[in-house]
Formats: structure tokens, sequence, C-alpha cells
């Protein structure tokens, strides 16, 4: 689901930069560590922040990312620019991505998953891009924060079937991926998940 107006005033300016780089990012790096080196991709990649953070604090080699919003794409693109053949960018839809099975040491999600109306199949897609060890980096909104009037009011979420902590670490595990580390602070949380060696998908508990 595309921002609405209010949301991309919200996403696009320093302020949301800051928190991301300085909150977000090194929270999930220190949850999860850093990648040193390795392909990475991220999805609903806004205007490209998070890219630069994934080079610059998370040690990529190369990061791929999307985004829905063509215009964000646009924006991401100007921004990445310096960066030259380490970062590939183009439109998509995270229940659909684009890539081959196995690419990724590891996938970003800087809060796009609960803009997803099937937002399970983000996360079987998530899981079949992610090379056998390679982990998944997620913070998300939760239902708490989505169901505040003033955000209701504001903002333009997909209303049924939303999650909170417990149940986004379910469908992590769900979809194969066992969750190493998580942090809930009731309005939004973190996640560090890991896609098994071996590949194989544990059943659901
Ligand atoms: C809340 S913004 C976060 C943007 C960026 N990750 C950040 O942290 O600043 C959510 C982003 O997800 C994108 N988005 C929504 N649904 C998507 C989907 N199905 N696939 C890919 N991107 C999507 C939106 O266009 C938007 O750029």
């Amino acid at each position: 689901m595309l921002l609405n107006k209010a949301e991309k005033l919200l996403m696009n300016n320093p302020l949301r930069a800051a928190v991301q780089r300085y909150y977000e990012a090194r929270r999930l790096r220190d949850m999860g560590g850093v990648m040193n080196a390795g392909h990475a991709l991220e999805i609903g990649c806004g205007r490209g922040v998070g890219a630069e953070i994934i080079l610059e604090l998370f040690g990529a080699d190369r990061v791929d990312a999307f985004d829905l919003d063509e215009d964000m794409v646009r924006r991401a693109e100007a921004r990445l620019e310096r960066f030259g053949d380490r970062v590939r960018l183009w439109t998509g839809d995270a229940t659909a991505i684009q890539a081959e099975d196995e690419t990724y040491d590891a996938v970003f999600d800087f809060g796009i998953i609960h803009h997803i109306p099937d937002w399970r199949s983000a996360l079987r897609e998530v899981y079949r891009v992610l090379k056998p060890g390679g982990r998944f980096y997620a913070d998300e909104m939760f239902e708490r924060f989505l169901s505040h009037p003033v955000a209701r009011a504001l903002l333009n979420h997909p209303r049924e079937d939303r999650f909170d902590h417990a149940r986004f670490a379910k469908a992590l595990e769900d979809s194969g991926l066992h969750v190493e580390a998580s942090y809930d602070e009731g309005h939004f949380g973190f996640f560090v998940a890991m896609k098994t060696p071996d590949g194989v998908r544990r059943p659901a508990e």
C-alpha cells in the first residue's frame, strides 16, 4: 500500500533519517551483528537512507533495494548515485521479489511490512531469497500504533489482520525464519531472524 501525503512527509526528512540511522539501525546491528561484506537486499527502500546505512553501518559490499512507489525509487536513485554499481534499485513489490532463490546474505525491512495487506507472503518471499544462514533484520510497527486514533486519522494502513510482537515472531518462524533476537517496545519492535543454515523450513510450533 502506497504512503499518503502525510506519511511521505514524515518519511522524507532529516529527522526520520536520523532516527533510522542512530536508533533503529544501531539497535538491529547490536542484536544481529554486522555483515562484513556480502550482498544485501532492502525491501521498501523509500528514499534510500536504509541502503546507505546497510553499506556504511552493516558493511555490505552490495545492496539491491526496491520500493512499490516509483517516486521513492527516483529519490533513492539520486541519493545513492555516489555508490555506483554497489547499489541496484528497482520498482517492485515485496510479495513478489524479483530475485532468484537464495541470492542474499541479509534482507532488511525498515518498517514496511505493516503496509502490506498480505504480509505473510512477504515473509515467505524474504525466506525464499535469503541464502541458508542468511539473516533478516526487521523493525516493524504494531497494531497498537496503527490503531491509535491519531495514526488512523493521519496515516493510511491496511486495517485487517495486523500484528503485534508475538504474532510477527510466530509468522517469522512459520516462514522458516528462526528468531534469534527480538525487542518489543509495544507500539513497534525489532527482530533478527535467520534462515536455518541447512535451509530446512522449521515446522510451526
Ligand atoms: C513507512 S515507509 C518506510 C520507508 C523506508 N524504509 C524508511 O524507513 O524510511 C514504507 C515504504 O514501504 C513501501 N511499500 C509499501 N508497500 C510495499 C510493498 N508491497 N513492496 C515494497 N514496498 C512497499 C512504501 O512505498 C514506502 O516507501
